[in-house]
Formats: C-alpha cells, sequence, structure tokens
C-alpha cells in the first residue's frame, strides 16, 4: 500500500487506499459518489477511477481547501457546502458517500443531522467509506456506541470495521476504517 507524506496543511486519511482494498475483496458496481469533506481532494481522483464514473463530487466547507483541490482533481464536482445541508436536488441518489476524517469529533446530535440528510440522496445497498482519526478529541475513541445507535437509526448496517495504524516516513494514519450499507 502506498502512502502519502503528511504536510503542514492537510490530514489525509489515505480512505481512496482503504475503499480500494475493501472492494478487492467486496466487488462493488459504484455509479455516483459523493466525498463529504474532500479536502484538498487527495482522494478524488482515485475514488473517480475506482468507480469509473463522471459522477464524482467532492464537497467541504472549506473554499481554501475546494480551490486547492480544484488544480488536483479532474473531472470531479467541487460545491462548497456542508453535510448537514446538502446542495443537491432530492432526485440524484449516490451509492457511494466517502467521509475520511470528518466525523471524528461530531457529537450524536450532529450525526443524527447528518446522517438524515445524508440518508436522503442513497438508496438501498448504497455504501458510506468512513474513517474515524484516533486523534485525542475523537469522542467515538471513548465510545462508539452513539456513532452505531446514529448509523442503525438511519437505516445504515455496519458491514465491514477494521482499525488501521500506519506511520512511517510519508504517514501517520491511525484509526478506524467502517463500511456502512444501506437497507
Ligand atoms: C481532516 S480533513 C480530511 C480530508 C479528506 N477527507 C481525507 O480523507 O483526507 C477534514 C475536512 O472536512 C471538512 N469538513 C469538516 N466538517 C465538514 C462538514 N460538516 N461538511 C463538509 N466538510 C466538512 C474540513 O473543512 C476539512 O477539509
Amino acid at each position: 500500500m502506498r502512502w502519502r507524506r503528511i504536510t503542514w496543511d492537510t490530514n489525509f486519511s489515505g480512505i481512496d487506499e482503504l475503499i480500494e482494498e475493501f472492494l478487492m475483496d467486496n466487488p462493488y458496481d459504484h455509479h455516483a459518489c459523493l466525498d463529504i469533506g474532500c479536502g484538498l481532494g487527495y482522494s478524488l481522483d482515485k475514488i473517480r477511477e475506482l468507480i469509473n464514473s463522471d459522477q464524482v463530487y467532492g464537497i467541504d466547507t472549506s473554499r481554501k481547501a475546494l480551490v486547492k483541490a480544484k488544480d488536483k482533481s479532474s473531472n470531479v464536482t467541487l460545491i462548497c457546502a456542508s453535510a448537514e445541508c446538502l446542495p443537491f436536488n432530492d432526485k440524484i441518489k449516490f451509492d457511494i458517500i466517502v467521509a475520511g476524517h470528518v466525523l471524528d469529533s461530531s457529537d450524536e446530535e450532529y450525526l443524527k443531522e447528518m446522517l438524515h440528510e445524508v440518508s436522503s440522496y442513497t438508496s438501498l445497498k448504497s455504501r458510506f467509506y468512513m474513517t474515524f482519526d484516533w486523534h485525542e478529541a475523537c469522542s467515538l475513541k471513548q465510545n462508539s456506541a452513539p456513532f452505531r445507535n446514529a448509523l442503525a437509526n438511519s437505516g445504515w448496517e455496519v458491514i465491514h470495521q477494521e482499525s488501521y495504524d500506519k506511520a512511517n516516513e510519508y504517514l501517520f494514519a491511525h484509526g478506524l476504517f467502517c463500511v456502512a450499507e444501506k437497507n
């Protein structure tokens, strides 16, 4: 597995590579993707290649990050928006939602709100790929029950969960990779 160097202005999760590995064992035909909190866009091109689709959307609340993501990514749609208020027509359905190191410090209320919003743009069997960074403030590290409850209450079933811990000269990435499926 390749890992990229962390620079001063990013906290890169490496989620695209975790998704790639997961899809090798669990092939799935994805068509439209929403990357929530796409940040500087490190994962967008890789995800577009993986799902071979031109329907890849990245949203982030930081305009600054999106400007940089725009330079890095091709054929993806970037929008400045927040996960709990998505700027899409409700006819659009995403079969893959990605959130790499975005939800780590969210409380239960926020998670519920965000999952409710995201769920209205997904359909049966859509998949939600997430990583949680195990930093000190990560509320899930202490107790993952609120998150699991919020997922279950919004109709998502966790189908895969693994801890990962990579620290070398190129990267620190340390946390939990989780895949949920909409039922
Ligand atoms: C640590 S970076 C992760 C970047 C990338 N997802 C990755 O996997 O490396 C977290 C990003 O999430 C964005 N973010 C945080 N809360 C958000 C929200 N509610 N909606 C959209 N973006 C959000 C931040 O602006 C930041 O760019």
